[in-house]
């Protein structure tokens, strides 16, 4: 997804004839960024729970002089680190300490993103908070010190942009970066996710595994000043080790997996799509609210605008987790630490095992394409309303009753097997098909 910087936010479909409402997908690019005194939550505000909150007040976790606090605090919030990815360009606020022959590491779960940077006292943190949407703390780094957790809202200014969304939230930036790490960004950078095609990701990160006849940017620079898109994409393909590029004993895992580096690109957009409709939609049905206190008219039905507002968001939020308009994979795709595992065993399985954390890997990231971030705690957040107006949608999808033509790239098989999946292991979708 290349940010289009100066397209203004558009809102689509204004004329629209109301029966086609439900098949409209809200257009959330742009350079539309949530002003602070719209966001429909308490965001600023202190006394948020999610799955960072067991680090509060922990004492007497192990020090490491290299590592500090890292590999305990993983622990606690249960990350695995083979969930590790690499990126060496210059690109987020430890940018001087970050470089190709120290490259910054990410750790993720399903809610929590940790970034650690060899050398420096802060480990970042960022949560897909389920009320809030992204909420980012860093931990300060220092033996003997009390483990200090602090609310880093400063990191909006980069965490809070077209680039995630125009809400609080999380990114994987693919850049053409210099031989030292800085990104040549006079020539543009890419958000990746799942849509991404595969020449435009994975710019300033190391990957490693094997991708066949694919060609990313990742594992090599950009050289020439003059022509910063001359790369030589060769040189980084299908990489098993990194040991001649830095020091990998520096860090946990010597791997920046390929299959956790798409499952991330896949995730942090997920994250910011569910916090981008639960901002668009609460503060649609307020508006709503509004209209009809001022009409003295309490229960009159929605407006065209409202229903625009929260049938489209809701429409987005179903086309990115049912991933239309996937990049397909011409070829196969390995990755190298133990993440493709560790990932698959998390999950919830049905009574005939099947997960939607099931990779394919073949032609596509997952076997069952409906995401598992549907499990993520944030959906429950959302206005009872438009998770309502989400599951039917999602119902008629996988039953074949949909006639936008949206989704027709799901083959009946997959569409019951996801059918099957979330109606033995998703409470609130199961809940919601007897209604
Ligand atoms: C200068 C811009 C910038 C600032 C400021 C910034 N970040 Fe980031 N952050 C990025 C970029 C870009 C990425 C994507 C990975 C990369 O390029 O390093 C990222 C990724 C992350 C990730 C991985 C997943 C996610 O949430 O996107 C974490 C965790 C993170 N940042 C934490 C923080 C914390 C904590 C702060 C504030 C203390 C912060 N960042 C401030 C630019 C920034």
């Amino acid at each position: 997804m290349r940010v289009p910087m100066l397209r203004s936010f558009r809102i689509l479909g204004l004329l629209a004839p109301a029966a086609f409402l439900s098949a409209q997908v809200a257009d959330f690019g742009g350079s539309y960024v949530y002003p602070t005194d719209q966001i429909p939550v308490p965001y600023s505000a202190a006394g948020e729970r999610n799955a960072v909150s067991v680090l509060r007040g922990l004492e007497g976790l192990p020090f490491d002089p290299e590592k500090g606090y890292l590999l305990p605090v993983l622990e606690k919030l249960g990350i695995p680190i083979s969930s590790q990815t690499l990126v060496f360009s210059k690109t987020s606020f430890q940018a001087p300490l970050i470089h190709p022959r120290a490259p910054r590491a990410l750790y993720f779960n399903d809610d929590v993103y940790v970034g650690w940077v060899p050398g420096s006292d802060v480990l970042e943190i960022s949560v897909a908070d389920p009320v809030r949407g992204g909420v980012f703390y860093t931990l300060a780094q220092r033996r003997g010190q009390r483990l200090t957790l602090r609310r880093a809202d400063e990191c909006l200014q980069c965490h809070a942009s077209p680039r995630t969304l125009g809400v609080p939230g999380h990114m994987v930036r693919s850049v053409y970066p210099a031989p030292d790490g800085f990104p040549h960004t006079n020539i543009g950078s890419f958000v990746t996710d799942h849509r991404t095609p595969f020449e435009q990701r994975f710019g300033g990160w190391y990957v490693t595994g094997s991708h066949g006849s694919m060609r990313h940017l990742g594992n090599t620079f950009a050289p020439d000043e003059e022509q910063p898109d001359k790369v030589d994409r060769e040189s980084g393909a299908n990489v098993a080790s990194l040991t001649s590029r830095f020091d990998v004993s520096a860090y946990p895992s010597p791997h920046s997996d390929i299959v956790a580096l798409m499952v991330l690109e896949h995730q942090t957009t997920g994250h910011n799509y569910i916090t981008r409709v639960n901002y668009e939609t609460r503060n649609a049905l307020k508006a709503q609210e509004t209209i009809n206190a001022l009409t003295n008219e309490p229960d009159a039905p929605w407006s065209d605008s409202t229903r625009r507002r929260v049938h489209g968001a809701v429409e987005a939020l179903l086309s990115y987790f049912l991933f239309a308009g996937e990049t397909p994979l011409p070829e196969p795709v390995t990755g190298t630490s133990a993440f493709t595992g560790d990932f698959r065993a998390t999950g919830p399985a049905d009574q005939d095992g099947r997960s939607l954390r099931e990779f394919d890997l073949k032609t596509r990231l997952f076997r069952h394409r409906c995401s598992f971030l549907i499990y993520s705690p944030a959906m429950n957040e959302l206005p009872a309303v438009v998770q309502e107006l989400f599951y039917s949608r999602l119902r008629v999808v996988l039953r074949g009753e949909d006639d936008s033509g949206r989704y027709a790239y799901l083959p009946k098989s997959e569409r019951r097997a996801i059918l099957g999946i979330l109606a033995g292991t998703h409470p609130a979708f199961r809940a919601s098909m007897v209604r």
